[in-house]
C-alpha cells in the first residue's frame, strides 16, 4: 500500500517524521503544496478546490490511505473529503484535540493555529467534544509557518514572533498548548525556553502516525521509499526540508492546471 500524505509545504514533514518513526514501512508520497501556501489565509472553498485535486492525484497515483497533515485541510475539508473518497482519510485535527483533552490538569488548553483553523473553530468543537468542561483559547499564528517554510527557526525574528502568540495565552493560564499547524513543531526547540513552567505541549503528529500505524500492514519490513512532489518552488522545499528532515526521499516536480472540470494537478 503506498500512503499519501499532504500539506501546503515542509509542514506535514513533521508528521512524515512521526510515521517513519514508528517504522511503518509502506512507500510514501508527500505532496507539498507549495504553490498554495499558506493554506491558513485561503477560504474553505478554495481550499477544498485545491485538497480535493491533491487527493484525486493521490487517489490515481495509488495512495490507500491518505493523510491529511496539515490542520487547516483538517478542520475545513476533511469530513467533506471523507464523504468523497472511498480510501480511509486520517487529519491531524481530532487526534491533537483527543491528546489535548486527555492530557490537560485543568481543562485549560491554549491552541496555536492559522487563522482558517482559528475562525473554523473546529479545536474548540473537538477538544469539547471529548471534555466538555475545557476552556479552550485558540490563538492565530499566521506568521509562524512561513517563517518556518523559509528554514527560519531560530533567532530574534522568530522569538519575537512565538513571544507575540505566547502573550494572550500567559493571561488565560493553560497549562496545555496544542501545536495546531503541522509547521510549528519545527520550532518546539526555539519555543521551548519560552514556555511558562508546567505548560504541557501537544503535537498532534504522534497521534495522527499512530492513526496511521492501525491501517499499515507493513511495519518494520524495511525502509519505505518516500518521493516528494511539489507544486511550487522545488529548490527552497529541497534546501529547507533537508534541514528538518534529512530522510528526505527523491522530489518531483507537479503542476496544477485548470480544465473545464476544475483544477486539478498533473506530473510536471
Ligand atoms: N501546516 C498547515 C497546517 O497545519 C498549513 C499552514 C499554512 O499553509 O498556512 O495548518
Amino acid at each position: 500500500m503506498t500512503i499519501g500524505l499532504f500539506d501546503s509545504g515542509v509542514g506535514g514533514l513533521s508528521v512524515l517524521r512521526r510515521v517513519r518513526d514508528l517504522k511503518i514501512s509502506e512507500d510514501c508520497l508527500y505532496f507539498a503544496d507549495t504553490l498554495h501556501m499558506p493554506y491558513g489565509s485561503r477560504s474553505s472553498a478554495e481550499l477544498r478546490e485545491i485538497v480535493f485535486a491533491i487527493c484525486d492525484f493521490l487517489v490515481a497515483e495509488g495512495c490507500r490511505l491518505i493523510v491529511m497533515a496539515c490542520n487547516t485541510s483538517s478542520a475545513l475539508v476533511l469530513p467533506l473529503a471523507r464523504a468523497r473518497y472511498k480510501v480511509p482519510l486520517i487529519g491531524v485535527l481530532e487526534p491533537g484535540a483527543r491528546a489535548a483533552a486527555e492530557v490537560s490538569r485543568t481543562g485549560a488548553i491554549g491552541v496555536w493555529a492559522t487563522l482558517a483553523t482559528t475562525r473554523s473553530q473546529a479545536y474548540e468543537k473537538s477538544i469539547l467534544a471529548y471534555r466538555p468542561e475545557a476552556r479552550v483559547s485558540t490563538q492565530a499564528c499566521g506568521e509562524l509557518a512561513p517563517l518556518v517554510e523559509q528554514g527560519e527557526l531560530c533567532g530574534p525574528i522568530v522569538e519575537q514572533a512565538l513571544a507575540a502568540c505566547l502573550l494572550p495565552l500567559l493571561d488565560q493560564v493553560v497549562d496545555t498548548l496544542v501545536l495546531g499547524c503541522t509547521h510549528y513543531p519545527f520550532l518546539l526547540e526555539t519555543l521551548t525556553p519560552l514556555l511558562p513552567p508546567g505548560v504541557t505541549v501537544v503535537d498532534p503528529a504522534y497521534q495522527a502516525a499512530a492513526a496511521v500505524a492501525s491501517h499499515s500492514t507493513e511495519i518494520h519490513r524495511g525502509q519505505g521509499h518516500t518521493t516528494c512532489l511539489v507544486s511550487g518552488s522545488g529548490d527552497n522545499f529541497l534546501r529547507v526540508a533537508r534541514g528538518l528532515w534529512p530522510d528526505i526521499g527523491e522530489t518531483k516536480e507537479v503542476r496544477f492546471a485548470r480544465g473545464s472540470d476544475g483544477l486539478r494537478v498533473e506530473m510536471s
